[in-house]
């Protein structure tokens, strides 16, 4: 299917941060670069993740039931490209990464500016992509700084 042009533009108005959305099942962490996130209730405090489909952390967020949203600063774009541009099908993109776990066990990311740690209480399949809404369990605050929002021309510079 192909998406006229002026609607891909109106798409690219809707504002998104960044985020390393982490996970592991049966030993074996991973991580992925996300945009698609959002607040979705205040009691309990959910999250939404789109996730791809075809992503390695669909099928590992799919069987492990966790995930973890590590929120990024503008000091942080290298982590959202190392994260976001390869897949964890290939390689362990956490070998000389320093992380923490917390409730889950999903991986914290020591230079993040605030993390989420989150069990799946629904998915709903849209399109392509599979929305996880996670219960928080736990977070916290690592530093201060705003979050990094996606701005496609920047990113990719
Ligand atoms: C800035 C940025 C934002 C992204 N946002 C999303 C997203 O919201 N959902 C998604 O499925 N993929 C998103 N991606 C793509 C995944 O991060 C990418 O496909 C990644 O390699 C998947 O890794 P995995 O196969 O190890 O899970 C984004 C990538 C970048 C660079």
């Amino acid at each position: 299917m192909t998406i006229k042009p002026e609607l891909s533009l109106a798409l690219r108005r809707i504002i998104h941060g960044v985020y390393i959305i982490s996970t592991k099942n049966e030993g074996k962490v991973n991580a992925m670069t996300a945009a698609w996130v959002a607040r979705a209730s205040f009691e309990p405090p959910l999250i939404t993740v789109a996730i791809g489909n075809t992503r390695h952390s669909h099928e590992m967020i799919k069987s492990s039931g966790i995930f973890a949203v590590n929120v990024l600063s503008v000091e942080n774009i290298m982590l959202g490209k190392h994260f976001g541009l390869k897949t964890g099908k290939k390689t362990d993109k956490f070998a000389d990464m320093d992380y923490d776990v917390k409730a889950t066990g999903s991986p914290i990311l020591k230079d993040c500016t605030a993390w989420l740690d989150c069990k799946v209480v629904s998915s709903i399949e849209a399109g392509d992509h599979t929305i996880f809404i996670g219960e928080c369990l736990d977070g916290g605050v690592m530093r201060e700084a705003d979050t990094l929002i996606y701005d496609k021309e920047k990113f990719y510079r």
